[in-house]
């Protein structure tokens, strides 16, 4: 077998010629180098056990183990991303990249589908690349010395957490003390792996752009949102038992569609330590 990289359309590749449970070194050099080049990656018709799973993400780096959200009983390691029959909400609707509210981000995740709906339940996830090449030149001078405040209080905090832990069953999140984090990062970041370079702002965590008056913090934030919703930057990417997905936070945006009430969906998703950001 020998892997194969398909560039997706909008935003990341498929991978082919793998078997993720039994990735050598030399494999996982490879995915990491395409990682930092397509910004996530898909994979069909893997089997990975949560051990597996584990192992998996331990060849890219330590695992962060996530202060908020519920672990799958039994593997610390590993965060339920959950939703019920009858929960009207799910986990990950808003746009958002993972971590940026941390002062070193989380590299990226790895999530496996464990149990999918019918239909419906598709992640799209946008390039940051992308969107950051086809700024017009007059906003990438704008924003290239810009830094941007980053939270996770708004989010994970108590407030935040009454509203997503719905009374009467399991919760979601956990630790809303811990959500005491800001962050200060580059708007514009220079990809760990590639050296390419991305917008870094996104609209779940991302609070708002310093040094610059409230006002003109708001209309930059929303001009490079609407600009990073453009469809050319995107790709959905529909699960299938067996899929797997391997996003770098650095470089991507991702949205859970919560478009399957009355059916359970559960994924596995284990997140990498990463690295400060510069520009
Ligand atoms: C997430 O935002 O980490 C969850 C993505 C998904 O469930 O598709």
């Amino acid at each position: 077998m020998s892997l194969t990289i398909k560039p997706a359309e909008g935003a990341g590749a498929y991978i082919g010629g793998i078997d993720l449970s039994i990735l050598s070194s030399q494999e996982a050099k490879q995915l990491l180098d395409a990682l930092g080049q397509y910004g996530v990656l898909f994979f069909r018709q893997q089997s990975l056990s949560p051990e597996s799973h584990i192992e998996l993400a331990e060849k890219f780096g330590s695992i962060n183990i996530n202060r908020f959200f519920t672990a799958v009983e039994g593997y610390p390691q590993i965060a339920q991303v959950l939703k019920e029959p009858d929960q009207k909400k799910n986990i990950g609707e808003q746009w958002h990249t993972d971590h940026s509210y941390d002062q070193v981000p989380a590299l990226g995740s790895i999530l496996v589908a464990r149990e999918l709906p019918q239909s419906g339940g598709d992640t799209i996830f946008v390039s940051m690349f992308a969107a950051y090449d086809a700024l017009e030149d007059k906003i990438k001078k704008r924003i290239a010395n810009l830094t941007a405040v980053h939270s996770s209080r708004h989010v994970f905090g108590a407030d935040a957490q009454k509203e997503a832990n719905q009374e009467g069953e399991a919760p979601r999140f956990k630790n809303a003390a811990a959500a005491t984090q800001d962050a200060v990062h580059p708007v514009v970041i220079r990809h760990p792996i590639s050296g390419k370079k991305g917008i870094y702002v996104n609209p779940d965590f991302t609070v708002r752009i310093n040094d610059v008056s409230e006002e003109e913090s708001e209309v930059l934030l929303s001009t490079l949102y609407d600009h990073c919703l453009n469809l050319a930057f995107r790709h959905q990417f529909s699960w299938q038992p067996g899929s797997v997905a391997f996003w770098d936070n650095r470089a991507t945006w991702h949205q859970a569609i919560n478009d399957y009430h009355g059916q359970r969906r559960l994924m596995h998703r284990i997140t990498l330590e990463g690295e400060a950001l510069f520009a």
